[in-house]
Parts: C-alpha cells; sequence; structure tokens
C-alpha cells in the first residue's frame, strides 16, 4: 500500500506579498498541497493566481511568511534550486518558457539537464510530442507556432521532465476543443501525482481535479470538487 507523506508537497505559510513597498496583493495566504491533490485554482482577474505560483517557485520572495516544499523550508536561491526541479511549472505566457532554436530542443532542454543522454531525451521528447499529437511541430522555430501550438508545446517541455507536481497556470488557453480534450485525457493520466491547474474556465472535468480553491487577496478557500449543495465540505476555511 502507498504511504503517504504527512507533510504537504506545497505550502504557504502566512503569505503576505506586493509588488511595491507600499502595495499588498497577497495577505496572510495559507496554502498546502498534499499528495494526490489535483486542484483547481480559481479567483477574478488579477487577484494574485500567478503570483502565487511565482512565490510557490522561488521567482518572487514573499514580505513575510514561508514557502515550505516536500517538507523543507525555502527561503534562499539554493532552497528553493532543488525543489523547482521536481515541479512542473506552465507559465501563463508560453513565449517565457520556448527559449530554443526548435521544439524539440526546447523539450530535450530539461530531460538533458536532468542527466539524460542526447539519444534518451530525444525519444523521451518524440513520445511526449506525439502523446500531444504536435510530433509534425519538432523542427519548428517557436515563434512560428501558433497560441494553442506554443501552449502545448510549453506543456512538452514540463512533461518530458516527469515532475513530481505540476503547477499549469492557464493550459487550456488558446487551444481548439480537440486540443483541449487531448490535453485534458494526458493530464488525467498523470495519476497519482499532485496537480494544481490555475484557469478561468468554470468547471474542469470530472476525472482531472478533486479539489476547487478560491483564491482572494486574504485567503483561499479549498473545498472538495464535485460535492454537491449545502453538504459541501469546507477542508480549510477562510482565515479568520
Ligand atoms: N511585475 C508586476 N509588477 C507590479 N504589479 C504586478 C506585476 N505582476 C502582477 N502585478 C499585479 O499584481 C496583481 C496580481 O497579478 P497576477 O498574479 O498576475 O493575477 P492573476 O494571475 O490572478 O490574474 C495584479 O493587480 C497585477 O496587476
Ligand atoms: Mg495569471
Amino acid at each position: 500500500m502507498a504511504t503517504f507523506k504527512t507533510y504537504p508537497l506545497i505550502g504557504l505559510k502566512d503569505i503576505s506579498f506586493g509588488y511595491a513597498p507600499e502595495e499588498t496583493v497577497l495577505e496572510g495566504i495559507d496554502f498546502n498541497v498534499f499528495e494526490g491533490d489535483r486542484i483547481h485554482l480559481k479567483g477574478p482577474n488579477g487577484v494574485g493566481k500567478t503570483t502565487l505560483f511565482y512565490l510557490i517557485l522561488g521567482l518572487l520572495r514573499p514580505k513575510s511568511g514561508h514557502v515550505e516544499l516536500f517538507g523543507q523550508i525555502c527561503q534562499e536561491e539554493k532552497d528553493f534550486f532543488h525543489a523547482r526541479s521536481r515541479i512542473g511549472f506552465l507559465f501563463q505566457d508560453p513565449d517565457h518558457q520556448l527559449f530554443c532554436p526548435t521544439v524539440l530542443e526546447d523539450v530535450c532542454f530539461g530531460p538533458m539537464n536532468h542527466g539524460m543522454t542526447k539519444e534518451e531525451a530525444i525519444k523521451r521528447a518524440n513520445e511526449v510530442l506525439d502523446s500531444l499529437g504536435i510530433s509534425h511541430l519538432a523542427q519548428r522555430p517557436p515563434y512560428q507556432l501558433s497560441g494553442g501550438e506554443k501552449k502545448l508545446a510549453a506543456l512538452a517541455t514540463i512533461l518530458s521532465m516527469d515532475p513530481e507536481i505540476l503547477l499549469l497556470d492557464e493550459p487550456f488557453n488558446g487551444l481548439d476543443p480537440k486540443a483541449r480534450q487531448k490535453t485534458v485525457r494526458i493530464l488525467e493520466d498523470f495519476k497519482g501525482k499532485a496537480l494544481v491547474i490555475v484557469s478561468h474556465y468554470e468547471r474542469m472535468p470530472r476525472g482531472l481535479i478533486n479539489k476547487v480553491a478560491y483564491l482572494k487577496r486574504d485567503g483561499v478557500l479549498v473545498q472538495e470538487a464535485f460535492s454537491t449543495g449545502s453538504s459541501t465540505k469546507k477542508v480549510v476555511p477562510f482565515p479568520g
């Protein structure tokens, strides 16, 4: 039987953050991602969903509170560096993710960084590109792709690294229904791994998520997904 870790894979503890000293974007945020959690993170435009992901990854540092990744408190770059390699992060803007001359090189980049040989990385990259239905884009430069194609190529760059957790910022933006369904199926197959999806879609497919988190400036409300009516269980209540 699988043994579950007692600590969250990702823990935000009383996090406050603002881009300018006098400004507050997030205040007193507690948010945990446990093994097996598959969370749809919702909230209005500009509430701080992307900022929350950047804080988890250590790309931004909180004004107060702290981040724990895989049971370790992370404060300095060296603390985040190792943990980051275990987390697959899809940027909201795929142009932030694609920087090589071709899509294939971009998808090989992570696996080779993790120690795969070039041949192993190409094999892995081709499998992932094939599963996403974009093998035909392998030799294309990223700037020649459409928005939806870029989104899939960016997703391929993180899936090729077989991360333990996926943090996906608007993964379905710009995808046509067929590409969207394909992506959903691939993410559903990403079994036994934790997943946080930021998406403006009101509902996610049933097989994809098991919790819904609502982000507000001063708290996150996490509920079981698909529970009905007034019996909806509040797993983590709003602070205060
Ligand atoms: N680099 C930045 N500098 C200043 N303000 C920013 C920056 N990035 C985002 N913001 C502001 O921070 C708030 C949260 O942004 P963001 O995390 O992108 O929201 P969401 O992803 O929920 O739409 C917004 O008001 C946004 O305008
Ligand atoms: Mg955003």
